[in-house]
């Protein structure tokens, strides 16, 4: 910070001086949040208190960029969730670790319109060579091409626009001249359990969801490999395109699908697999995890995140395209005005839904080199083992289940008495919402198979081992007070 001060002290013009001091204003404002200790992980303010505070009319004169900034910060601070904490376990949510942060401060400084590598020479070579570490670092085939987006979801969007267009185009049909009526039917496996955002990707893509083949799943929620295989055989007719959708990681349980058996089954029909891997892909880069996705490096396409075990800060999300071609062909945007591409050059519009956009490449590349191969390797097995160790102190407790086996780094638990229905689901969410109030971590619930739970990640890159004892401490104390009081009502 000192260093800093000094340096924004030294700009010379007014212009620069004026800059300088809202810049260092805005990093005084993160430095106090990211390391002021908070009494709770969750927002104090709810939704509608936020947009309470928020609430004014429209100025008509503007303000000084120092008083916007201040009522930004005293707007916003108290609806934040602290998600950039150790205590954190809801949905599946990445630290935005400080690198990350720094990098896309600097992203946002220096206004790069990321579209193509003449508009951005600096921004597209950035993604050009944490494409190539990412490739290295998930061990996926070197030659498939990467897209930049917004999230798993539109990675998944992505990688399914590929597939349908290149299944389609081995039918003769070519979607991306003649769109998709009349086509001849393409046809969709996919898990019951796949995760939400794959359905919508689908929908987007005109696959609707009474028009999907779907699989029954096992225990863990993963696709039971013999139903894949039955659904194979029964609904796809020989020769009729083929898209398979798979996960690394499913939502609640961290389960991955048995790609090693599954990946040849669809490519000896011709069929294109497409990977969820949201998190769970990153199991690959870590040795002692690697084997939980094997077999997923035969799929031709995946989606996954940054903003989850990479810990970019939000948003940053990877499709990945074995056949870099049949990517192109399903995104690419060109016009006169924008410059041509040689085979040595690359253009990230190519590889996404977007033209303008935010250059995703420097802090993926920043957050690359700062942990490395191993860096990344020992986060996901430090994760998987406190998940681990979560899960066996919560097992210990009275009338709390485990219902998932804990393969990687999710926690789903259930609270009252085994195939308890109505009850466990009220007491559930009961501990749930004590959990919250009490504070000390956060954790959020879903219904799961039909019966609530409570879902607890453990994915930031901050959280210890001792983090992690304070959690199940907390977990078991708000278990009790809700056991307490249902006993006694
Ligand atoms: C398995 C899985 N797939 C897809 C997604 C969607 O990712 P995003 O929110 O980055 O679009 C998630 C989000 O949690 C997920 O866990």
């Amino acid at each position: 910070m000192t260093r800093l001060r000094t340096a924004i002290d030294d700009l010379g013009d007014a212009t620069g001086e004026e800059t300088g001091a809202l810049l260092l204003a805005a990093a005084r404002h993160a430095v106090t949040y990211r390391t002021a200790p908070r009494a709770r992980q969750r927002a104090e303010a709810t939704y509608g208190q936020s947009v309470a505070a928020f609430d004014d009319a429209l100025p008509e004169d503007g303000e000084t960029a120092e008083q916007v900034l201040d009522q930004l910060v005293r707007r916003a601070v108290p609806g934040l969730h602290a998600a950039t904490g150790p205590r954190f376990f809801g949905w599946v949510i990445g630290n935005s670790h400080p690198v990350g942060v720094a990098a896309d401060w600097l992203t946002a400084a220096w206004g790069q319109n990321t579209a193509n590598h003449v508009a951005a020479p600096a921004a597209a070579a950035a993604e050009t060579v944490a494409a190539r570490w990412l490739l290295e670092v998930l061990r996926l085939p070197a030659e498939s091409a990467v897209g930049f987006v917004t999230g798993a979801t539109m990675a998944s969007f992505v990688g399914l626009a590929a597939a349908r267009g290149e299944v389609l185009r081995r039918a003769g049909w070519d979607v991306e001249a003649q769109g998709l009526f009349g086509a001849p039917p393409v046809r969709v496996l996919i898990g019951d359990e796949a995760h939400a955002s794959v359905y919508s990707a689908l929908h987007y893509l005109g696959f609707g969801k009474a028009s999907l083949l779907r699989v029954a799943s096992n225990a863990q929620g993963v696709m039971c490999p013999d139903a894949f295989a039955e659904r194979l055989a029964r609904d796809v007719p020989p020769g009729a395109p083929l898209i398979v959708v798979t996960q690394a990681g499913h939502v609640h349980t961290g389960a991955t699908d048995a790609h090693e058996r599954i990946v040849p089954l669809a490519r000896a029909r011709g069929g294109w697999v497409h990977v969820d891997g949201a998190f769970g892909l990153w199991a690959r880069a870590c040795p002692a995890h690697a084997p939980l996705a094997h077999g997923v490096e035969g799929a031709d396409s995946w989606a996954t995140d940054g903003h989850k075990w990479l810990q970019t800060p939000f948003d940053c999300g990877y499709v990945i395209v074995r056949d870099a071609g049949a990517h192109r062909r399903a995104m690419t945007i060109a016009a006169s005005y924008l410059p041509p591409v040689s085979e040595h050059e690359r253009d990230p519009s190519h590889y996404v839904p977007e033209l303008s956009r935010r250059a995703r490449g420097f802090a993926t590349w920043a957050l690359l080199r700062h942990f490395g191969s191993k860096g990344i390797a020992a986060m996901v097995a430090r994760h998987c083992a406190q998940a681990r160790l979560l899960a066996a102190g919560l097992a210990a407790e009275p009338g709390i289940t485990v219902l998932n086996e804990v393969v990687l780094n999710q926690v789903a638990v259930r609270f009252g008495a085994d195939g308890d229905g109505a009850t466990g689901d009220a007491l559930t969410r009961a501990a749930i919402a004590a959990l919250q109030e009490d504070g000390t971590c956060f954790a959020g619930g879903a219904k799961w198979r039909g019966r609530w739970i409570m879902r607890l990640s453990v994915i930031g890159f901050s959280t210890t081992d001792d983090d992690i004892r304070l959690s199940a401490q907390a977990i078991i104390a708000a278990w009790r007070r809700v056991a307490s009081t249902a006993a006694a009502s």
